[in-house]
């Protein structure tokens, strides 16, 4: 009944030609408009054959988010067997041999109904996800839909499409990695990468060691450490751990939404929480007395001594009763080597083996692991530093410092998985806008991860084929709370979605953005509240000095739009004055605008009180740094509420205010607020900038002209508030 032959595959673009592409993301692989529609109402029954758990899951599944989002109550229903079906949506199973490929389905609304056919788990859930998109197509939250007819028939392009959290910087709640899963799925992802040890945290219960949580779970966060909380008179700790019984439920969790829980426990460097605990498995006499506070590359490496092999295949034997994943991640990035070049026990040990450097001491290492793992049916993954000094046979590589590690490793014919920084860490900021959440300066934009090239030209076909997959790394040193954690990835993860479902010949940016307005709808339903920064409106204002004017630009990131606004204090609307080039007024006046699609506003309305003040003042966000690297737009953690989230090179603490229009100023004035942590690198250099002597210089013209005022940061230390500066200014000197 399903047979391939039923859908022409139409390309995307033919297709628009003659029909817009469902409004859903990932955009199905084929699709043909049919004629007609099917409404579906309060009370639509659901049939799912009686005998098949995931056609149930699936059933069940659509039938809440449905609920949750469209207010629509479907009824699932098992199929009784003799009576003929008369449910409107059918769930069918399909023989192995009729499928595309894994996760594939196929998917037809006809006057009569809905029939979902996959011949596994993954495609009857996609099928059914595919239903919740189509159902959810509109700006409506309750009531009948009316689906147009159409067939689609579905697979994705890659077989790994990921998500990594990091648990271990800071922790998630079981309920918000619950949700975190959910929205994967909705979103056809099928892998989290949990990264639950570091150098600042245990978080995986090990029966067997359990000092690995009860020491190595625990840490003082760096805006407080060395202190004590005047409440209790204890030291701030922060921590804790997932129980074994959570992490079970967890993966049976995500198992029922065709997701596989990839476990990284990490080796042998970012190991300072384990090796608190456990010191004689380290490479140093010096030992921890707890899991490090603040953040970067520590120098703390496990031994490679028999003992600790042991200690760890023991943790990853409790592991992989856990995990029933195929990967087993072990992590293997930023394994700084002072230690073991220190150490004379491995010194010797080094000889005796015959390893010549400290690089082929770690790819032995990862060799033993890998042995372990692939004797337990396992497969090794690890950061593309385990590409150093020789790859283990088995191993598979993350390729994170760029593409290259990837390209290495299929070159040499292991597979790996793309997650490069740039565009792939979902912890660099969205945007630079002064709301956009704490993150790496650099900027990964929703455009940049939509562009981002799956099959580098560098690879042959043969080659390309060990490229499972994409991933989006979330790393969590900044983004602290679950709100971040939840904004961070979001609209970014539909694009990342998109680019691992669909072929790039399929993938359209234009026809994404159109799609992503209803996307947007649904994640408002969800709860999700996800950067407005692809849409939002930015003004970029001009002062026209001595005339009480400002010039002003409007634009947004993606273009997306059209750009609305009003400077008479109303509400902007569709029918505002409509932006074409930049424009002059008075001071004060109230700026308003936002992009306006199809007569409703995507992104979010900017409200501006411009005046003299306001258009000279600039916020960290808005200055260039003087030095882009390593900068981090940052906030104290513990976080503080209502506390500014400001951007600074934390080596480099030094702004630049292009243009600033002097005349007639005599003063300048500054919020500032210590720097709540920094990174460690043993590879650069401490900070440098004279600023950090204990004042705020004002220099003239470039980052070491004259000193034109100084504002001594003494009131600052130890405020737990920003703190206001103030120093007068000299006339400025007049230009010959
Ligand atoms: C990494 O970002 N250190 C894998």
């Amino acid at each position: 009944m399903f047979a391939l032959s039923f859908v022409v595959p139409f390309s995307v673009n033919l297709a628009r030609a003659q029909s817009k592409t469902p409004a859903i993301i990932p955009a199905p692989l084929s699709f043909r408009v049919t004629t007609g529609t099917l409404k579906v109402s309060d009370g639509a029954v659901l049939s799912f054959p009686s005998d098949d758990a995931d056609a149930e899951f699936a059933a069940q599944f659509l039938a809440g988010v449905v609920q949750r989002t469209r207010g629509i109550k479907l009824t699932p229903r098992p199929e009784s067997g003799q009576a003929p079906n008369t449910a409107l949506i059918v769930f069918r199973r399909k023989s192995s041999e009729d499928a595309m490929r894994k996760d594939s389905y196929d998917l037809q609304i006809s006057p009569e109904g809905v029939r979902i056919a996959a011949a596994d788990r993954g495609g009857l859930l996609y099928g059914a996800i595919t239903l919740w998109g189509l159902l959810t197509a509109d700006a409506a939250r309750d009531g009948d839909a009316v689906l147009n007819c159409v067939s689609i028939s579905d697979a994705p392009e890659l077989p790994w499409r990921g998500i990594m959290l990091d648990s271990a910087r800071h922790m998630q709640s079981v309920e918000f990695i619950q949700e975190l899963i959910d929205w994967m799925a909705l979103h056809k992802l099928n892998i989290l990468h949990w990264h639950l040890t570091d150098d600042q945290g245990w978080r995986l219960e090990i029966k067997q060691y359990p000092k690995l949580t009860k020491i190595g779970g625990w840490r003082e966060l760096p805006s407080v450490a060395g202190k004590t909380d005047p409440a209790t008179g204890n030291s701030y700790r922060y921590g804790g751990y997932y129980s074994q019984e959570q992490v079970r439920r967890l993966v049976a969790y995500a198992a029922q939404r065709n997701i596989t829980i990839v476990p990284e426990i990490e080796m042998p460097g970012h190991a300072s929480a384990a090796l608190a605990a456990y010191p004689q498995f380290g490479s140093s006499d010096a030992h921890l007395s707890a899991p490090v506070s603040e953040y970067g590359i520590f120098p703390n490496l496990y031994n490679v001594n028999e003992e600790t092999f042991t200690f760890l295949e023991n943790i990853l034997a409790e592991v992989m009763r856990l995990f029933p994943s195929t990967y087993i991640h072990v992590g293997g990035d930023e394994a700084v080597k002072d230690q073991w070049k220190a150490s004379p026990q491995i010194q010797a040990q080094m000889r005796a083996l015959g390893i010549k450097d400290e690089d082929q001491l770690q790819s032995y290492f990862i060799k033993r692991i890998d042995a372990f793992l692939t004797s337990h049916g396992r497969r090794t993954l690890g950061w593309d530093e385990i590409l150093e000094g020789g790859l283990a046979s088995n191993a598979t590589v993350m390729s994170w410092r760029g593409m290259q590690g990837g390209i290495s490793a299929a070159k040499q014919g292991h597979d790996a998985i793309l997650t490069p920084t740039r565009p792939l860490y979902f912890n660099y900021r969205q945007s630079d806008a002064a709301d956009e959440a704490p993150g790496r300066f650099a900027l990964n934009t929703l455009s940049d991860v939509y562009g981002f090239d799956t099959a580098p030209a560098m690879l042959t076909a043969e080659e390309r084929k060990h490229i499972l997959g994409i991933q989006a790394n979330l790393w969590t040193e900044y983004v602290i709370t679950e709100d971040r954690v939840q904004w961070m990835p979001f609209p970014r993860m539909a694009a990342l979605a998109e680019v691992a479902w669909l072929p790039p010949a399929k993938r359209n940016w234009n026809d994404f953005l159109d799609r992503l307005v209803a996307e947007k709808k649904r994640y408002e339903a969800l709860g999700i509240h996800d950067a407005p920064s692809a849409f939002r409106v930015r003004s970029i204002q001009h002062l026209n000095p001595g005339q009480n004017r400002a010039s002003v630009e409007l634009h947004n990131q993606t273009g997306f739009g059209e750009i609305r606004y009003t400077v008479d204090g109303s509400v902007v609307t569709a029918s505002s004055p409509l932006y074409e080039k930049s424009f002059d007024l008075s001071l004060p006046s109230r700026l308003r605008a936002a992009a306006f699609h199809d007569g409703e506003i995507p992104g979010s309305v900017i409200d501006r009180e411009l005046n003299a003040v306001t258009v000279r003042r600039r916020f960290s966000q808005d200055l260039k740094l003087c030095v882009n690297d390593p900068s981090i737009q940052m906030e104290p953690d513990p976080p503080v509420p209502g506390r500014p989230v400001m951007l600074a090179n934390y080596q480099n603490p030094c702004w630049i205010y292009t243009e600033a229009e002097l005349i007639g100023i005599k003063r300048i004035s500054a919020q500032v607020d210590p720097l709540p942590y920094v990174f460690h690198d043993p590879r650069s250099k401490p900070p440098q900038n004279p600023s950090l002597s204990g004042e705020l210089q004002v220099r003239m013209d470039t980052c070491g002209g004259p000193v034109v005022a100084t504002l001594p940061l003494k009131p600052a230390v130890g405020h737990r508030n920003v703190t206001w500066l103030h120093a007068s200014l000299p006339p400025p000197a007049r230009s010959a």
